[in-house]
């Protein structure tokens, strides 16, 4: 079912997704990343993503690169859900990969305000040239350490209501962090970054994208209006 269009990545660019449990994390990144190819996405914990909607499901680490390097040497396109959990070795693939794009759902059990891995650190600070995105998940927003947000071009929430985090994000974007806490399931607000994600989108769907509704709905509206002008 996954028809991925081929987008030459121009520039690369770092999201960070936070949000309370269930309200809808998972589903923006997919729609977020739905015609990328290059994509990896690491679900440690929940398995959320599954096979008919996202990529193709590897359970270990060797299975992983054995994938990696069989794309490789074909044409390049691949989408894999890497379901190895608390394996740190693929740190190793934000240097070994190019143009590739990875999800890491739980970042804040690879990297926190008190263990930030080096591989992690040097890739914010250094990796530009690679061409990788990273999209990183968290329900613990204020877990996340300082390089790794400064680090990052694109930051999103859903909702949230919790005393700590909202005055964490405040510093970030205080009037858009006042509305974290009528959001709806699906909704989200872009804290950080607004534009990098327009381009990103834009990259992907062949057109340009200006987001006005931030839901989830909304990212699959701006779809089906390309579908439309195809048709
Ligand atoms: N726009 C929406 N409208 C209604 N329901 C939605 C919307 N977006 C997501 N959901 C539903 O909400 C539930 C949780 O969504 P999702 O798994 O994306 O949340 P999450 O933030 O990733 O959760 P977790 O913290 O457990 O990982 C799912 O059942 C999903 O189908
Ligand atoms: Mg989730």
């Amino acid at each position: 079912m996954i028809k991925p269009i081929l987008t030459e990545q121009k520039s690369n660019c770092n999201m960070l997704v936070f949000g309370m449990k269930g309200f809808g994390k998972t589903s923006l990144v997919r729609g977020i990343i739905h015609e990328l190819d290059r994509v990896i996405m690491l679900d440690t914990l929940q398995y959320e993503y599954t096979e008919e909607n996202d990529g193709k499901i590897v359970t270990t680490y060797e299975d992983l690169v054995r994938e990696l390097t069989a794309a490789e040497k074909d044409k390049g396109h691949f989408r894999l859900v890497a379901r190895i959990p608390k394996d740190t070795r693929w740190f190793g693939l934000l240097e070994g990969m190019e143009k590739t794009t990875f999800v890491v759902e739980e970042m804040d059990t690879y990297a926190d305000l008190y263990n930030l891995p080096d591989a992690i650190r040097d890739f914010y600070a250094y990796g530009r040239h690679r061409q990788n995105n990273l999209i990183a998940v968290t329900r613990n927003a204020q877990e996340i350490h300082p390089k790794i947000r400064k680090g990052t071009d694109v930051i999103i929430s859903l909702y949230q209501d919790e005393p700590n985090v909202l005055d964490y994000l405040r510093k970030i974007n205080r009037p858009v962090t006042d509305q974290l806490s009528k959001l709806k399931k699906g909704e989200w607000r872009i804290l950080k970054g607004k534009r990098y994600l327009e381009e990103f989108l834009s990259a992907q769907l062949g057109k340009k994208v200006v987001i006005d509704i931030q839901t989830t709905d909304g990212l699959e509206e701006l779809r089906q209006q390309e579908n439309n002008d195809d048709n």
